[in-house]
């Protein structure tokens, strides 16, 4: 059997599998984020240990097969910055990725000469190397401590081996990584202060980094031999667990934020539509992704202002796709990412009248979002891609309008898995099957079955087409008034 681990933002999750990777169960414990100041995000990461050691007896007590554990993966949230000194012991807490009290030194990096050439990417305030040059600044005692620089999922590594490994798809997050050679790069390092001796082995994620440590092997009573894979951030993990491995094979999700991820076996980045253009967890590969930042999160509001759950307002618009109508709704409720890397900019309704309906405002939300995924969509293809189809993953998918209406603005046939399991700690456990030599990429990082197809409507494409347009041009109109 093999142990998925994916590291989350509210809590960690544990997945066992059987040796044909399918799952057997799991165990979930949650931990907070504190957020000391506004902006500030962050985590103790003995607070991920106390939850996986909690986790690995749930699944013990549960699962006698788990003596037979060969292999494990972690995946985790990605950008974090867990900063260790000389004796391995963590200095401060580790500072997420939702954490933006770095924009000044991330601005002053994304300037600088050959960084966005580099690591592919713009440097956004969550990612690693500005939190370090914010340190260097405001934390010079801390910062003069620093041995190592680990992402929380390279921090579990270390916590279950004693060795310090990452690999390449959460390392090209930190802005230190030269994302087409797969290496760190002298210059991105330097840029922020830091050194390549502060940086853990680099591996490809489906590589074995090292054993279990023998005092927890001899504590879960597993063999000395259960080897940890390198892992992966969250992003590429879920794309190994859904099998979006080659060229063009992608998801959408729909959860609080919005994901449009792409794998490519290429390396195309193209910053400046920010666009995420980060290593794939197999050598080889790539993977882009748009990310927007108030998904499902835009429908949340909404029901919360309006006393409602989101499966009410939902219901209330039935099945049948209707054209946009004149209410807009731009979903900038915690500014975004994808295309615009803009943090100031917030949402709006535009066109509202005295008798707009709680339904006309529900359908302007969920097309803002549509919208939202076609910018990241657009972007994607400006680099040369071509989707045919996505996989829709994520909470916002129990709305068969939301379903039928992103199909159609993005002219995408969206495919709805079967199964409960296809996210990041399955895809963890598959890099841990393949670490554990046991079976390679393509026989493992399969998709799941598809259990319905939702196809775009031919008859509404050219209004939704003249619909995004809109939508196009009113973000600079908001931004100059806001
Ligand atoms: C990706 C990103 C998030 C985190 C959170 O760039 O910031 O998806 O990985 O899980």
């Amino acid at each position: 059997v093999y142990l998925g681990i994916d590291l989350g933002t509210s809590g960690l999750r544990a997945l066992l599998v059987d040796a044909e990777g399918t799952p057997l169960g799991a165990a979930e414990h949650a931990y907070e984020a504190r957020h000391p100041r506004s902006g500030w995000s962050e985590q103790d990461p003995q607070d991920w240990i106390a939850a996986l050691e909690r986790a690995v007896a749930d699944l013990r007590a549960a699962h006698p097969d788990f003596a037979a554990l060969r292999g494990i993966g972690v995946a985790g949230h990605m950008h974090g910055a867990t900063v260790l000194d000389e004796s391995g012991a963590v200095i401060r807490p580790c500072i997420l990725w939702n954490d933006t009290r770095s924009h000044v030194e991330a601005a002053a990096l994304d300037a600088a000469d050959g960084v966005r050439q580099i690591s592919g990417n713009i440097v956004f305030p969550g990612f690693t190397a500005p939190k370090l040059a914010w340190m260097r600044r405001h934390e010079p005692e801390n910062f003069a401590r620093i041995a190592k620089v680990l992402l929380p999922a390279a921090y579990l590594n270390f916590y279950l081996t004693g060795a310090y490994f990452a690999d390449m798809s959460d390392s090209a997050g930190t802005s230190w990584l030269d994302t087409g050679t797969r290496d760190w790069s002298e210059t991105l390092l330097s840029a922020s202060g830091m050194r390549r001796d502060q940086m853990p082995e680099l591996l490809e994620g489906c590589q074995p980094g090292a054993r279990l440590k023998s005092e927890l092997a001899a504590r879960w009573g597993v063999s000395a031999d259960v080897v940890v894979a390198a892992g992966a951030g969250d992003n590429a993990a879920a794309a190994c667990g859904i099998g979006a491995m080659n060229e063009g094979q992608g998801f959408v999700s729909l959860g609080t934020s919005g994901v449009l991820l792409a794998a490519r076996d290429g390396y195309r980045p193209a910053a400046e539509t920010a666009l995420h253009t980060f290593c794939h967890a197999v050598p080889g590969r790539w993977y882009q992704m748009g990310v927007m930042l108030s998904a499902a999160d835009s429908l949340n509001w909404l029901a919360r202002i309006t006393g409602s759950a989101p499966r009410d307002l939902t219901a209330g618009l039935g099945e049948q796709l209707l054209a946009p109508g004149r209410v807009r709704f731009l979903p900038y409720l915690s500014g975004e990412r994808t295309p615009h890397n803009d943090a100031e900019i917030r949402g709006s309704f535009t066109g509202l009248g005295a008798e707009s309906s709680r339904d006309d405002l529900t359908r302007a939300v969920l097309e803002g979002v549509a919208f939202g995924l076609r910018d990241s969509l657009a972007a994607l293809e400006g680099t040369g891609l071509r989707l045919e189809r996505l996989i829709a993953i994520g909470g916002g998918t129990g709305s068969r309008y939301w379903l039928n209406l992103i199909a159609t603005a993005l002219n995408v046939q969206l495919e709805l898995p079967s199964g409960g399991e296809f996210g990041a700690a399955l895809g963890a456990a598959r890099l841990a099957m393949l670490a554990a030599g046991d079976g390679t990429p393509e026989e493992v990082m399969v998709p799941p079955t598809t259990r319905e197809e939702i196809l775009p409507n031919p008859a509404l494409l050219p209004d939704f087409d003249a619909g995004y347009a809109r939508f196009c041009n009113a973000y600079g109109a908001i931004r100059a008034v806001q």
